[in-house]
């Protein structure tokens, strides 16, 4: 059995976080300058069946069988061996690396999940449909988040823009307008269960208040739709920056984030908003080709702890 290797990609959120959780549209695009990656490797030294997995950026070297059922890592492998059912399972090493910062927005665990399972499948000569990486990939999502929307896995899976409501047919968005895009990490870490979580409480406590915000956040990602479709980037970052006000709204901004924000539209941006969960992760600012210099300087500056540019083009993303 020769050696497979499959990788997935980053994504960023560009409209509709949080909102996306209530039921309303979202839009993520893929960052490939980031990924995470797959190794299989058989052993034929070992008994038949006999399952390694190394995650050197998590120093883990275990036994599939030591590690627990909920284990993200064991989730995904026996959900691909359960939906692919081999006569016979084989000795062999998996190992995972990615290069996709952790809670940070970025969808690092959902990467991770997608290139196992892409790899693991295509190992056993089964390899399974982007559709299918993406639901099993949603069940492992929901031992990391609890009630993700699904967003992370689609966009992940399926490497294209996507327009994603829940449980409505996938809309992939046909970009024929280059936008210019510049990522900035405040290396503030929080989990996305604990700001899905604060903000379910503060919709339980006031759900007018709550649905009223999500609602316009909603309004504003069909308008972006059009918007990155049409490629008109002054709307474009009007509808992001009315986008962040609303995210402030839902308390899940912090100080650092406001600070890179406001530093990526002093130094030009069309908008900028956080992206993801919040409370910290990645900013997302609207470039223009002759000032994504000046935006990646400034953020760097502002003491950003990554700063990534990513050009949106349907063909020109890989
Ligand atoms: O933090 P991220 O990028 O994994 O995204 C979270 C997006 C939310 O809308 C806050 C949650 C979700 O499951 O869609």
């Amino acid at each position: 059995m020769p050696v497979v290797f499959k990788k997935a990609p980053g994504k960023i959120i560009l409209f509709g976080e949080h909102a996306v959780v209530y039921g309303h549209p979202a839009i993520a695009i893929p960052v490939r300058k980031v990924n995470a990656t797959a190794r299989i490797l058989p052993d034929i030294s070992s008994q038949p069946g006999n399952i390694r997995i190394q995650a050197e950026d998590i120093q883990l070297d275990s036994n599939y069988t030591d590690l627990a059922e909920n284990h993200p890592l064991a989730a995904a492998v026996r959900l691909t061996l359960q939906e692919i059912a081999p006569m016979h399972i084989p000795s062999f090493t998996i190992q995972i690396s990615s290069t996709i910062p952790i809670s940070a927005g970025m969808g690092s665990g959902a990467a991770v999940t997608v290139a196992l399972i892409r790899a693991l499948s295509s190992f056993l000569g089964a390899p399974l449909s982007n559709e299918t990486i993406s639901n099993l990939t949603f069940e492992v999502e929901k031992i990391h988040h609890g009630t993700p929307s699904g967003i992370d896995n689609t966009v992940i899976s399926f490497e294209k823009p996507i327009y994603f409501e829940q449980e409505k047919t996938l809309e992939t968005l046909k970009i024929k307008h280059p936008t210019h895009w510049v990522i900035a990490d405040t290396g503030e870490k929080t989990p996305t269960h604990e700001t899905v979580s604060a903000v379910r409480e503060k919709h339980n406590e006031n759900p007018e208040k709550y649905n009223a915000i999500f609602k316009s956040i909603g309004s504003i990602t069909q308008k972006a739709r059009r918007s990155l479709i049409q490629g008109d980037v002054d709307a474009l970052g009007h509808l992001m920056d009315e986008n962040q006000t609303l995210l402030e709204a839902l308390g899940v901004s912090s100080p650092r984030l406001d600070t890179l924000i406001d530093k990526a539209r002093t130094a030009g941006a069309s908008g900028a908003k956080l992206s993801g969960g919040g409370r910290g992760g990645n900013m997302i600012a609207l470039a223009h080709p002759d000032n994504i210099v000046d935006i990646e300087r400034a953020l760097t500056n502002a003491g950003a702890k990554r700063v990534i540019y990513t050009k949106l083009m349907e063909a020109a993303q890989r």
